[in-house]
């Protein structure tokens, strides 16, 4: 039988397994555009938009994500045909949710709405081109980065809303793809696939298609995704590594006396990440091996039940340290910094690249009898490692504050804990804010 000591990284060493596989772990398709990826005519935009039924056609193993907003444009100062401001994808709200994504693939399709005459005419399309590219490298900067599929503007079989075929396929479409073949950015020629379709696939404004459109969009899309599915698996392995081994851990060499001198509370901090290096270095500090040949740590817990176990939470995901094997164990790929602290704008956990979580292992513990003592231990044995963390970050001038305030309910579910483990404490580590 498994001692009880090694479940929760059992459960968490399961959960990384998960996020490296099919389909608990789906490649992220988001759908970027327009009213034609956001599914304006379709019978039933839940199931017949062009990402509803690319996502029937893939199945599971994948997400497909709507973020089309009706009358968009790629020129971030777009307008409606009548003049009405406001139409730049870049202030939508789907453009910031597609980021938040964390997409594997983005599946491009704006220019459409560019075609108006408000849009294009004042010249020529320099504006529209300029905002394009910038919004592809916006995705493209991403971290980790997405494959950016262009899809090729689809054919307007009739000029309507002042959308204009004689600009969408005489000029913006070759544009596209020069722009694809020269950067070189993957693409696929939607505009070929609905013009070659055109007879039976638009509703009747003539921009928009119908149900059989968006179908044909859908697996003009669908077949670029299985092609490279092998290639967009074996990437999305490498950029949510299940595990991240960290470099031996130094010691911090500022005399005690001077470390207790320095330790204080502070809740100021700059965003800069903390280097594997720095992260060994402080883990070690707060809870590692000091003995490693008796399993002892450094900080003590009573009767040496080692119940804390420290979770690592930045914005590419959740980490389970691992002592042993001084690396950190991925449970999650999202960011649930925002679960410590106090929830709202201002919450300083969000400023710092670290949030610890103390989580205390009840099982582990075995005082289930005595259920005063096994909460008064389980405190103060976190108290130790908080006041390491402290010592370590006055020595490594880092900066930190110890937190009773955390969602503890919605973390133990992210985090995939099982009932007997609980989130108790927290604390935000980071570099002091740069001076103002
Ligand atoms: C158990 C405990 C819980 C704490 N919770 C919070 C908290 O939720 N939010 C916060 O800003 N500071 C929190 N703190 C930090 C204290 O406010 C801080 O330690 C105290 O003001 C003394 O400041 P000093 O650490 O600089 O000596 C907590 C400290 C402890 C020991």
């Amino acid at each position: 039988m498994k001692s009880s000591r090694l479940l929760p990284l059992c459960a968490a060493l399961a959960a990384g397994a998960a996020l490296a596989g099919e389909p608990a772990d789906p490649l992220v398709v988001a759908c970027v555009g327009d009213s034609i990826t956001y599914g304006h005519g379709a019978s039933d935009r839940g199931t017949k938009s062009y990402p509803a039924q690319l996502q029937a056609l893939l199945g599971d193993g994948w997400k497909v994500l709507n973020f089309g907003h009706n009358a968009r444009t790629a020129l971030d100062e777009g307008k409606e045909w009548n003049g009405q401001g406001g139409m730049g994808y870049r202030k939508s709200p789907e453009f910031e949710k597609a980021k938040a994504a964390k997409p594997d693939v983005v599946l491009f399709m704006l220019g459409t709405n560019d075609s108006k005459p408000v849009n294009w005419d004042a010249d020529d399309g320099a504006g529209v081109k300029r905002d394009y590219e910038a919004l592809v490298s916006d995705f493209l900067n991403l971290e980790p980065m997405p494959r950016v599929v262009i899809g090729l503007s689809p054919f307007v079989k009739k000029d309507s809303f002042s959308i204009r075929e004689s600009v969408v396929g005489g000029k913006l479409v070759p544009w596209q793809l020069e722009l694809a073949t020269s950067a070189p950015l993957p693409y696929v020629d939607i505009y070929a696939a609905t013009k070659a379709a055109a007879e039976t696939s638009y509703i009747g404004d003539g921009v928009h298609p119908n149900d059989a459109g968006y179908g044909v969009i859908a697996a003009a899309f669908a077949k670029w995704l299985r092609d490279m599915e092998r290639t967009l698996r074996e990437n999305h392995a490498e950029a949510w590594p299940a595990s991240i081994s960290l470099p031996a851990p130094k010691r911090a060499e500022m005399p005690l006396g001077e470390a207790l001198a320095k330790r204080a509370t502070h809740r100021e901090f700059s965003p800069e990440p903390l280097s594997d290096q720095e992260l060994s270095d402080l883990l070690w500090a707060a809870n590692g091996y000091n003995r490693p040949e008796e399993r002892k740590r450094t900080a003590p817990t009573a009767i040496n039940r080692q119940e804390v176990d420290l979770y690592v939470l930045r914005a590419d995901g959740a980490f389970l340290y691992d002592a042993a094997e001084n690396a950190l164990v991925r449970v999650s790929k999202d960011d649930l910094r925002g679960l410590t602290g106090r929830p709202g704008p201002n919450n300083f956990a969000l400023e710092a690249p670290i949030a610890l979580v103390y989580v205390v292992d009840f099982e582990r513990q075995r005082m289930k009898d005595r259920p005063a003592d096994a909460l008064k231990y389980a405190h103060v044995d976190c108290g130790f490692v908080g006041q390491n963390v402290y010592l370590h970050c006055a020595a490594a001038g880092l900066n930190t504050v110890f937190l009773g305030s955390l969602q503890p309910d919605k973390l133990a579910e992210a985090l995939g804990l099982p009932e007997t483990s609980k989130p108790v404490f927290a604390q935000t580590v980071g570099r002091p804010a740069p001076e103002r």
